[in-house]
């Protein structure tokens, strides 16, 4: 979540640094800072709270320049510690060892109470710190630095992207990984490491990708990896096509393809650091988001287009799973109506680009209308005005969306909705450690998931067929997969044209089965849940009708094959969380395979914005 750069070079580091910080502000930041070593090996810091603009002010501003060859640098988001000078990295031990962190130290109390009795002073509120005393005292015993730090890493439970110097090894920084990317550039005038590769595009297109475990040492003109049992091994160079500021299709026809693709790593990327082994960070979501997730009374969400369908999935999890009530409303509708609003309420807003402008001034409406609220935002742009207007944001870490049909954002929403309802309902007490536990790994077990639906690519191409010259589509589901099936319709008119409408299964009798004949093809979601043999009663409804069908389901569903149905077993043991998610993909690629048969601009369809920022 936060970001790490740092570099051993012939040239002054600073610059380089600073730059590094800049390219990677989009993963939001609450505070920055760097560390350089002097040329008579001395550290020299700066820190500040705020923007890397900050932190460029106040290098400026110093007399004595920050000056060196070899440094790191940090941009913070505060989970441990608010945000503050005193707890921006980089963290310096004995001014021996300087460090920059990635990731939790899950067991950093217990270090913490041991390093005090050896004499630590602790200046900072952050499970970072103890990392850097534990390689100053395991200094004290080993031969290298780079023993100290694999005996230091041996003591830490979690998850780390690590950046390490010390005052007594002026030509080396050593970078470590587990759980948390890291990237090492291999450049003309020096090496260097970054969380992001795109920290170092200004300055190298080669890049060394370190593995799950992997240490390594850079010097000037020599890198050193060691894999997770100390073993020397050799990482392929690779030379990158990003081009900087510029995103690229790849291999991929379209965005819109592209981006599906991509939502197993959008989804990691969502997760890290929000997670721990069995447990979710409450304080992702801010740094004293835990005391008003425990008082909080009620949820309002608001949204518009795909993020109002995040919203309405969310509304079942909430309730059912973190016991608090929850209405979800459209916000060009909310903010015209002068809604009541509770105190204590928690008023969330979804926006993939955080500049929707009905969503925005339904945020500033309600802060009118009660000014004790708090106010979260769900969002995938870090600089942008519903951000700037709401007291906590979590971010979605999907990257940057170019197709105007939301795909990534949408899954990367869902998840981020998610650790809200295990955040909310641990710090209610209202979930257990057993059920907090299970929906973690649940979470954990996503990428995979969606990387088996998305090999059913080709029979769902096959499927696009039977939509060539129809006019309409109903999508049919049940409980959260209603949600789902809402956001299949709009994919399905987004980008097709087709007319597209969802209905919970259950309310088809009420008027909509009227519609029903050859020509409208039907779309149902029947996961494996309570509510299945209800479903399945409700095929059987539409069956009768004539109408041409497709099922998508569970392993475990076995839903009876009837004439003209066509069933898609997508995957098994889905849980509550797990199955709005995965049951999203396969209704994403239909759509695109349907645009294509349409030859619309699937990327760019009629009419469309990505972003609305008028009425
Ligand atoms: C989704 O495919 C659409 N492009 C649209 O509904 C979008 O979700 C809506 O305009 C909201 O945008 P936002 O998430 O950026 O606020």
């Amino acid at each position: 979540m936060c970001g790490i750069v740092g570099g051993v070079t012939n040239q002054n580091i600073t610059p380089l640094l600073l730059e590094g910080l800049k390219q990677l502000e989009y993963r939001g930041y609450d505070s920055s800072g760097l560390l350089v070593l002097s040329n008579n090996n001395s550290f020299l810091r700066a820190r500040s709270v705020g923007k890397v603009h900050n932190l460029e002010k106040n290098l400026n501003t110093r007399k004595k320049r920050i000056k060196g060859n070899i440094g790191i640098a940090h941009t913070r988001w505060a989970t441990h510690g608010e945000p503050s000078n005193r707890n921006a990295h980089p963290h310096i031990s004995n001014n021996t060892v300087g460090v920059v962190h990635n990731g939790i130290i899950e067991n950093y109390l217990e270090l913490k109470e041991s390093q005090s009795k050896q004499g630590y002073k602790f200046t900072s509120d952050t499970d970072t710190e103890v990392i850097a005393h534990a390689i100053e005292f395991n200094m004290q015993s080993s031969n290298t630095f780079l023993e100290s730090v694999q005996k230091a890493i041996n003591s830490f439970e979690g998850a780390y992207g690590l950046g390490i110097i010390s005052s007594k090894h002026p030509d080396t920084i050593i970078a470590a990984r587990k759980g948390s990317p890291l990237v090492i550039g291999v450049g003309k005038y020096g090496n260097y490491i970054a969380s992001d590769q795109i920290a170092l595009l200004p300055i190298t297109r080669k890049f060394i990708f370190l593995e799950e475990g992997d240490i390594a040492e850079l010097k000037l003109e020599k890198i050193t990896i060691y894999n997770q049992n100390g073993n020397k091994v050799n990482r392929p160079i690779k030379t990158s096509k990003i081009k900087e500021g510029q995103v690229d299709l790849g291999v991929h026809k379209h965005f819109m393809q592209k981006e599906i693709f991509e939502q197993p790593q959008a989804i990691r990327d969502t997760l890290e650091s929000r997670i721990t082994k069995e447990s979710v960070v409450v304080s992702a979501f801010g740094y004293k988001a835990s005391e008003v997730f425990k008082n909080v009374k009620q949820v309002q969400i608001i949204a518009c287009g795909t993020s109002f369908n995040a919203g309405l999935v969310a509304k079942y999890w909430l309730e059912d799973i973190a016991k608090i009530p929850c209405n979800v409303e459209i916000a060009s509708e909310y903010r015209y109506r002068n809604p009541i609003i509770l105190d204590r309420t928690l008023f969330v807003t979804i926006s993939q680009s955080g500049e929707t402008a009905d969503t925005l001034q339904a945020l500033k409406t309600a802060k009118e209308i009660n000014n004790k609220i708090d106010t979260l935002c769900i969002c995938n742009s870090a600089e942008s005005s519903i951000t700037r207007e709401s007291e906590f944001t979590f971010l979605t870490h999907a990257g940057p969306e170019i197709g105007v049909a939301s795909t990534k954002a949408f899954t990367t929403q869902l998840v981020a909705l998610a650790l809200l309802t295990c955040s909310i309902g641990v710090s209610k007490k209202n979930i257990n450690k057993q059920n907090e536990k299970s929906i973690v790994d649940g979470l954990k077990r996503l990428p995979g998931l969606i990387n088996e639906t998305l090999l059913q690519e080709s029979q769902i191409k096959k499927l696009a067929v039977r939509f060539k010259d129809k006019n309409s589509a109903l999508f049919l589901g049940r409980g959260t997969m209603h949600a789902i099936a809402m956001e299949g319709a709009l994919k399905l008119k987004e980008i097709s044209y087709i007319h597209a409408e969802a209905y919970p299964a259950g309310e088809l009798k009420h008027g909509p089965i009227a519609l029903i004949d050859e020509s409208m093809p039907v779309i149902a979601i029947a996961p494996n849940d309570e509510l299945l043999s209800k479903l399945k009663s409700n095929l059987q409804e539409v069956k009768t009708r004539g109408s041409q069908m497709i099922v998508f389901e569970d392993k475990e569903s076995k839903v009876k094959s009837m004439k003209a149905m066509k069933i898609i077993s997508i995957t098994s043991n889905l849980g509550r969380i797990t199955a709005p998610i995965i049951f999203t993909i396969p209704l994403q690629l239909l759509s695109y395979h349907v645009a294509l048969i349409k030859n619309t601009d699937v990327d760019k369809p009629r009419n469309l914005a990505k972003s609305v920022t008028v009425e």
